[in-house]
């Protein structure tokens, strides 16, 4: 089972060593989502909890949520004392809140449920979520075509990875070839399906590259 792989403790070393360059997209992100002190975020695959580190002092509350015990081992000694954090051990289908949130953020972690699990999880999620509440989701997103094109697409894909990851390329492809193959980042307008289930509108979007991106989503119900 491809989320098994987060359980192992080398995995998220080796993530957390090869991917640690998240700073920028961090920032940014912030700013998408103008977090102010009213907010309650939640960070779905929150990893190392860098992100939250970020957002704690900016909002109410936050919490993150994570299926890898290590991971948020590492999160929680980042937050010794912090009293508005909470982390969740769960996979993102069993999540369960007393809390009600208006911001939420996943950033490379839910291209691991596939189209069908991706619209359960919005599903899920929607009762936990204020209307008008946004949604910022970083992920492999196919801008120009979808999965089902992937083949025929693959050569333009590759050339694009070569030059979006440049000199780092080589140490990243085989993961990133595993994630196109094994896991499950779709093209935009899946995921658009996929928001559609839990009352979610996509009202905005950037790409980096024709495989990756963030895409802003609204909860119009
Ligand atoms: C690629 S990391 C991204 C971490 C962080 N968001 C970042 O931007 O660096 C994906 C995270 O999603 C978590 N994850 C994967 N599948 C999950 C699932 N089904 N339920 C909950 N968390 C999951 C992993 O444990 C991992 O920490």
């Amino acid at each position: 089972m491809i989320k098994n792989i987060w359980k192992s403790e080398k995995y998220a070393k080796r993530y957390n060593n090869i991917y640690s360059d998240s700073k920028n997209e961090f920032y940014e992100a912030l700013k998408i989502l103008k977090l102010n002190k009213k907010d309650k975020l939640a960070d779905f695959g929150c990893g190392n909890g860098d992100f939250l580190k970020l957002v704690f002092r900016k909002v109410d509350c936050a919490v993150g949520v994570d299926i890898s015990h290590a991971q948020l081992n590492e999160a929680s000694k980042k937050f010794k004392g912090v009293k508005n954090i909470k982390l969740f051990k769960s996979d993102f289908l069993s999540f369960k809140s007393g809390e009600v949130f208006n911001k939420g953020f996943a950033r490379k972690s839910l291209h691991h449920l596939n189209d069908v699990k991706k619209a359960k999880f919005f599903k899920k999620i929607s009762k936990f979520f204020t209307k008008g509440s946004l949604f910022l989701i970083y992920d492999g997103i196919f801008f120009d075509f979808e999965r089902k094109e992937l083949k025929k697409n693959w050569e333009k894909l590759i050339s694009d990875c070569e030059n979006y990851y440049g000199k780092d390329w080589e140490k990243k492809k085989e993961d990133v070839i595993f994630c196109f193959k094994k896991e499950y980042p779709t093209g935009i307008k899946d995921w658009e399906k996929a928001v559609k289930n839990g009352g979610f509108k996509i009202i905005k979007s950037g790409k980096k590259s024709s495989f990756y991106g963030w895409i802003l989503l609204k909860k119009e119900l």
